[in-house]
């Protein structure tokens, strides 16, 4: 609820006869069963929001919302745009087979400061039940360029467009993996899971980092990270080499970070080859399209990344043309086979913010 402005926690349930499961709730006497039922926020303390809108609020957006047409589908479910006030959102509903994946998106959005330009605008996430079955809803901000994956298909960009889309994305990867420390405060938070079809295409042509499902956080004053780790989560053409070879440190949350560069430099280079100078671009391809099969297993990456050591090819042509040139060597740079050795997320804003300015004189 808000009360003068400022949020308090929801600390009403709704009612034993409206709950037909199993509740877990510390806000209510009567109600002592231990296992979530995710049918309401309201009976659930890891879903107590510090920040963003109230859970009534959310539940009362999603509501109201109307589902226009389906613009995408993913591993878990469907991504809709809806009509909300007039206004486009985007609504991805998950069946309640995949809650775990529903309820840790929701949780990791609503992280005390997260909320940032170059990270998708998370608005609400609710339970519809629709007499049949339970539809779990995530609602955000829509963009109707889609994401960085269908942009580069339609089309190539620019000099300055493909140094605008790079910072972009270093941007939101900074704030992402940075601490800020303070009651107003963000934990760090690596994504896990970052390409080209998990980042936005925003209507001024910059990006906004999006699916945080698969992000773990850390807390840096008990040095945990805040889920039990699965290394091989995200998606198996981007992981990093340490991955694929099953050896990275999970006790240091520097090498989630680390992982997490060396696919930022991935994307970098499917933006890089569309990139149009003198009038020449490559056709749009995923990274290690010509070396490894459409659904590669870990094995098929494993040999090709790790084994024989091969990255996507930097072609000659870019030499030629500054913008590439620098952003072929931070690519080259992120995708090191020693996550020590790859560039953190700030310098690479830093080195591109640079880049950006003269690119912007020369205009
Ligand atoms: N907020 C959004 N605004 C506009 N389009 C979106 C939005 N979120 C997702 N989409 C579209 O829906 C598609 C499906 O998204 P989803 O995250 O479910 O799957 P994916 O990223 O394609 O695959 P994966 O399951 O591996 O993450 C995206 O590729 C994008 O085109
Ligand atoms: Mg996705």
């Amino acid at each position: 609820m808000l009360t003068n402005g400022r949020e308090e926690v929801v600390k009403s349930c709704v009612s034993l006869p409206e709950l037909n499961a199993q509740v877990f709730c510390h806000s209510s006497k009567n109600i002592t069963k231990t296992e979530c039922c995710y049918t309401d926020f309201c009976n659930n303390i890891t879903l107590r929001l510090p920040i963003g809108l109230p859970l009534l609020v959310q539940r009362t957006i999603a509501r109201t919302i109307v589902l226009q047409e389906i613009v995408g589908k993913g591993r878990f479910g469907e991504v809709w745009r809806g009509k909300w006030c007039g206004e486009d959102v985007a609504v991805k509903i998950f069946s309640s087979r995949d809650e775990r994946s529903w309820f840790r998106e929701a949780e990791i959005y609503q992280t005390v400061m997260l909320r940032h330009e170059n990270i998708l605008g998370f608005i609400a996430a609710d339970n519809k039940d629709n007499g049949t079955w339970t539809q779990l809803w995530l609602v955000s901000e829509y963009h109707e360029q889609g994401s960085l994956f269908d942009y580069l298909n339609r089309g190539t960009v620019t000099v300055a467009g493909m140094v605008r889309l790079a910072l972009s994305v270093a941007s939101g990867l900074a704030h992402l993996h940075m601490e800020i420390v303070g009651t107003q405060g963000k934990p760090a938070i690596a994504h896990r899971d970052l390409k080209s079809k998990n980042i936005l295409v925003k209507k001024n042509e910059s990006c906004a980092i999006a699916d945080l499902g698969l992000a773990v956080k850390h807390d840096s004053v008990l040095n945990t990270i805040d889920i039990p780790q699965n290394p091989r989560v995200g998606t198996r053409r981007y992981m990093a080499p340490e991955i694929l070879d099953d050896v990275m440190n999970m006790n240091i949350f520097e090498s989630f970070k680390r992982a997490d560069m060396y696919s930022l430099g991935l994307v970098y280079w499917e933006i890089a080859r569309r990139c149009s100078v003198g009038g020449i671009t490559e056709e749009y391809q995923l990274p290690y399209y010509d070396v490894v099969p459409s659904d590669p297993s870990i094995e098929d990456m494993r040999r090709v990344v790790c084994e024989q050591k091969l990255r996507p090819n930097i072609p000659n042509q870019w030499q030629s043309c500054e913008a590439l040139r620098v952003l072929g060597r931070v690519m080259r740079e992120c995708w090191h086979g020693s996550g020590a050795a790859r560039l953190t997320a700030l310098r690479v804003k830093k080195t591109l913010s640079q880049l950006c300015a003269q690119e912007d004189g020369k205009a």
